[in-house]
């Protein structure tokens, strides 16, 4: 394969990345009420849900969030080329239940836009994340300070998942992230 062709698929393939949604995750079910969308994708995407735009707002160039209240049963949120369907009440039995975290917070309680760009609120992530956690605890469940573990996001899903402890991996694989 020579430059030029792997340059296109490079090329090929971050076009098709472009869009992400980040809340709700894929084929999941969320309790009825409020759903904060959190995705970033082109500034000129619009949010669709079931094929129609939604009113959303665009805190930063290419960050798109909305809140919306889906009526239940089954639906599809689009923004460019990323898709996600998702369920209100019940869903396919395959379908795993999301938990939004944290359920009522705003973008800015994370987030901040700093030079223009959508950016973290404080330097460092664990003191926005102690507004709420008491990480007095922290050294016994994580055998670590929030020195050594500071990148919160490296083990857990800061907009909520369908996991225990919103976690990204088991305990035995987080942990092997450095002690391989
Ligand atoms: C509890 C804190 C928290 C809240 C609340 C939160 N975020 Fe985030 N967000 C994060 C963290 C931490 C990351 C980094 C994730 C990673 O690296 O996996 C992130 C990443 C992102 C990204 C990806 C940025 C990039 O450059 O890839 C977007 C977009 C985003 N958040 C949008 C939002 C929107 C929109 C909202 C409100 C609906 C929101 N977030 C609410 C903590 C939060
Ligand atoms: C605005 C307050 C608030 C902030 C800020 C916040 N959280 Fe939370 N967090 C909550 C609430 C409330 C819950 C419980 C939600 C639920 O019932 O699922 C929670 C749940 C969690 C859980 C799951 C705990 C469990 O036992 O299931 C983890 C992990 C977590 N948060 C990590 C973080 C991290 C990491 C940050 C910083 C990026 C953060 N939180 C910032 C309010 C917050
Ligand atoms: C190396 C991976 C890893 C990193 C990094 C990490 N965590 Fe965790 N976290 C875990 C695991 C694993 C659990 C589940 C512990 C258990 O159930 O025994 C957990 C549980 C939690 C819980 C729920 C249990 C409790 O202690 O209340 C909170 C809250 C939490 N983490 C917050 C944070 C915050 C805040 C940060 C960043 C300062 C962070 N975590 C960084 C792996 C990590
Ligand atoms: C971000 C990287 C990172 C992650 C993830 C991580 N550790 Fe560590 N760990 C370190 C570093 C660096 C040291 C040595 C410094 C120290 O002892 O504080 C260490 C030391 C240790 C030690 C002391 C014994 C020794 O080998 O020196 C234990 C026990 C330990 N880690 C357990 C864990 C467990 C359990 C987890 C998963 C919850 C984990 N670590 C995740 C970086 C990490």
């Amino acid at each position: 394969m020579n430059r030029l062709s792997i340059l296109i698929i490079l090329a090929t393939l971050t076009q098709a990345q472009d869009a992400t949604i980040l809340r709700p995750m894929n084929q999941t079910v969320i309790p009825a009420g409020p759903l904060t969308i959190a995705a970033k994708g082109p500034a000129s995407a619009k949010l669709t849900l079931d094929a129609k735009p939604i009113e959303s707002q665009q805190p930063a160039p290419g960050i798109h969030t909305a809140t919306i209240k889906p009526d239940p049963g089954t639906h599809e949120l689009a923004l460019g080329t990323a898709k996600v369907q998702f369920a209100v009440g019940t869903g396919p039995a395959e379908w795993k239940a999301f938990r939004q975290h944290p359920p009522t917070a705003q973008c800015t309680t994370c987030h901040a836009i700093k030079s223009g760009e959508w950016a973290f609120r404080t330097e460092k992530l664990a003191d926005t994340c102690a507004g709420c956690h008491d990480l007095k605890t922290f050294p016994k469940t994580h055998n670590h300070n929030t020195e050594i573990l500071k990148d919160c996001q490296e083990c857990h899903m800061p907009h909520g998942s369908t996991e225990k402890s919103h976690l990204k991996w088991n305990k035995e694989t987080a942990c092997k992230l450095c002690h391989g």
